[in-house]
């Protein structure tokens, strides 16, 4: 209605769309699949935070998050509760016990260890560890680093029907006799890294449980890995960068911060980049006219 009276708006719109002309589109945000990829995340190189470089790859609509240990298959993003979920292929579930050692168990890079870790509430629960194994040297005399994590334990992992076609008996005839349990349930922060050659097991399982209440029984645990991210640093940079219409991303050095401004990058946000405040009281001048424009038409058609 008001593009078919106003013939000058209509052509003034195509050629300065008004959402350009006041803010950069975010060339950094974008999806796969369905998930949507944004800071501190990135998928082209120089997007998103340095801590989060080199980690996602999208590959036929497939999230994968790749680290030392291996990649694993994005499930979700939480950005409000700053999580991951991830799925490893190799690894057990309630259904399907995997052994043979081929799971990716859990390891970063350290110099990514500040920025992403298991959450506190995700069990890993190790299975087919050999006696030898690091978990279990000091023992009998030390007390095994095995233990229940928000609720989740081998207790009733041993329940899971994937248990029928492996036996879940202990490797050894007493518990503290001579031989460890066959499956030992840990919380991330206890080892630090899952690395199943390292520990000498044969497979492993990664729960999590998002319910408020708690779940009962495994078949009620969500089977994945939950990893809390955060974003260290300069907390202020991205918001400060994205709120003069910036987008947040890294240099070539991948350590520094930079500010995507248009044309220009910044060290700090878009105000500070010439160009950009050049264009912008240009761009509002032209609306201020158009606006004086339309006022003048509909005032001189009125009387
Ligand atoms: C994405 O789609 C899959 C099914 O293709 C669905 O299970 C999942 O919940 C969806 N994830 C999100 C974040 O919408
Ligand atoms: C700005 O930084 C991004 C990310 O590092 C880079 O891809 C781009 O080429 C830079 N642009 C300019 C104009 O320097
Ligand atoms: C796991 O441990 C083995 C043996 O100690 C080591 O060679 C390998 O690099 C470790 N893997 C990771 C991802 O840290
Ligand atoms: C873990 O929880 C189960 C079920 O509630 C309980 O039977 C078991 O004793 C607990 N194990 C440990 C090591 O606390």
């Amino acid at each position: 209605m008001l593009l078919t009276l106003f013939p000058a708006l209509y052509y003034l719109l195509i050629i300065f769309p008004p959402n350009c002309a006041f803010a950069n589109l975010n060339s950094c945000r974008s999806y796969c699949g369905n998930i949507t990829i944004d800071y501190p995340f990135g998928l082209q190189n120089g997007c998103g935070h340095p801590g989060f470089r080199d980690l996602l790859f999208c590959m036929n609509d497939v999230l994968m998050f790749h680290v030392s240990s291996g990649s694993y298959r994005v499930l979700d993003i939480d950005y409000a509760y700053q999580a991951l979920t991830l799925h490893d292929p190799h690894m057990s579930t309630c259904d399907r016990i995997v052994l043979g050692g081929a799971g990716n168990g859990f390891a970063v890079e350290p110099w990514r260890e500040p920025y992403m870790n298991p959450a506190a509430d995700n069990v890993f629960m190790l299975i087919g560890c050999s006696a030898e194994s690091p978990l279990f040297q000091g023992f009998p005399g030390k007390h095994l680093p095995c233990r229940n994590v928000s609720g989740m334990g081998c207790e009733e992992y041993y329940g899971c029907p994937g248990w029928d076609a492996v036996g879940r008996k202990r490797m050894g005839s007493t518990y503290f006799g001579s031989g460890p349990p066959r499956c030992c349930a840990v919380p991330f922060e206890a080892i630090k890294a899952i690395n199943l050659t390292r520990l000498q097991c044969e497979g492993y399982s990664s729960a999590y449980n998002l319910a408020p209440l708690r779940v009962d029984g495994p078949s009620g645990w969500s089977y994945g890995i939950r990893v809390k991210y955060s974003v260290q640093g300069n907390q202020e940079f991205c918001g400060a960068c994205e709120a003069t219409g910036g987008t947040c991303g890294y240099g070539s050095d991948g350590i520094r911060q930079v500010c995507m401004c248009g044309n220009s990058n910044s060290t700090s946000n878009c105000d500070s980049v010439s160009s950009s405040r050049e264009t912008r009281p240009m761009m509002a001048e032209m609306f201020a006219g158009l606006l004086t424009y339309i006022l003048v038409w509909m005032t001189r058609n009125q009387l």
